[in-house]
């Protein structure tokens, strides 16, 4: 009909796009063929940098804690990971969360802040300086009372808490990944989610090649939570470095 607009789906801008796609699909066939197009998710600076652009600016205390991360080089979670947890603690209604690796407490921030009145957030970390850091920040923050901080080895410490939690948040060191599962899943609710930071560990997951205690630790932790879609119902979320969240039955 003349003059009529295309409808948005068929515009030569989504033309181009689906063609690019896949000529992009084409040429990993030819390189691998058990290449999937669901598969194609450019986990990427440029997809990052775009997402971030997209939120609300952080808090005065949570963009200090982006600057000293930045300064110092820290592995923080970053806010597109920030906000996957927040969201992930109010969609169940999460009052207890257990945090192994928590630095100065960046992500205990983003749950703290999901967490109603009286709900706990157990940080643990190896290093005494992240916990003095921590303090202020936290308190800054205004979430000093939901949270607890243990200084030392993480998994010693969630053996010394007692009680179930709704969340067990894993950030360690990767070498350590598995022993995470194994200790995790039995403290967890039914309903409740072990949420993995790092399961793409940087594309080393991913060629099969690399053979370092915590590239094989993220691949056999990945591998557990995997294994049994009866127990543990697992996806792994292509965001930043790889996000995997596995709900317990
Ligand atoms: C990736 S950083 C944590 C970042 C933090 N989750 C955030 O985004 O705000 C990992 C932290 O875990 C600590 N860590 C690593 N392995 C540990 C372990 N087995 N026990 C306690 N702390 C550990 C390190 O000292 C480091 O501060």
């Amino acid at each position: 009909m003349p003059g009529k607009r295309l409808p948005s789906l068929l515009s030569p801008a989504r033309l181009r796009f689906a063609a690019a796609r896949a000529r992009q699909y084409a040429a990993l066939k030819v390189r691998d063929p058990s290449i999937r197009w669901w598969q194609l998710t450019p986990s990427n600076p440029a997809m990052s940098r775009y997402a971030e652009a997209l939120m609300p600016a952080r808090d005065p205390v949570l963009a200090e804690m982006e600057a000293l991360g930045e300064e110092r080089r820290f592995p923080l979670i970053g806010p597109e990971v920030g906000r996957l947890l927040h969201q992930l603690a109010l969609m169940i209604g999460a009052r207890r969360v257990f945090e192994l690796g928590s630095g100065f407490g960046y992500s205990a921030v983003w749950f703290a802040r999901a967490l109603p009145e009286g709900g706990e957030v157990h940080c643990t970390d190896g290093d005494p300086a992240n916990a003095r850091l921590a303090e202020g920040l936290l308190a800054r923050a205004g979430v000093a009372e939901k949270v607890r901080f243990h200084v030392g080895d993480a998994l010693e410490a969630l053996a010394a808490v007692p009680g179930e939690f709704d969340i067990v948040f894993n950030d360690v060191d990767k070498h350590a990944y598995p022993d995470v599962v194994r200790a995790a899943l039995p403290r967890l609710r039914p309903g409740g989610l072990l949420i993995s930071d790092n399961t793409l560990w940087h594309g080393r997951v991913l060629g099969g090649g690399a053979d370092d205690a915590e590239t094989r630790g993220v691949l056999d932790h990945n591998r557990l939570l995997f294994a049994d879609d009866a127990a543990v119902f697992t996806t792994l979320l292509p965001l930043r470095d790889g996000v995997t969240v596995a709900l317990k039955r």
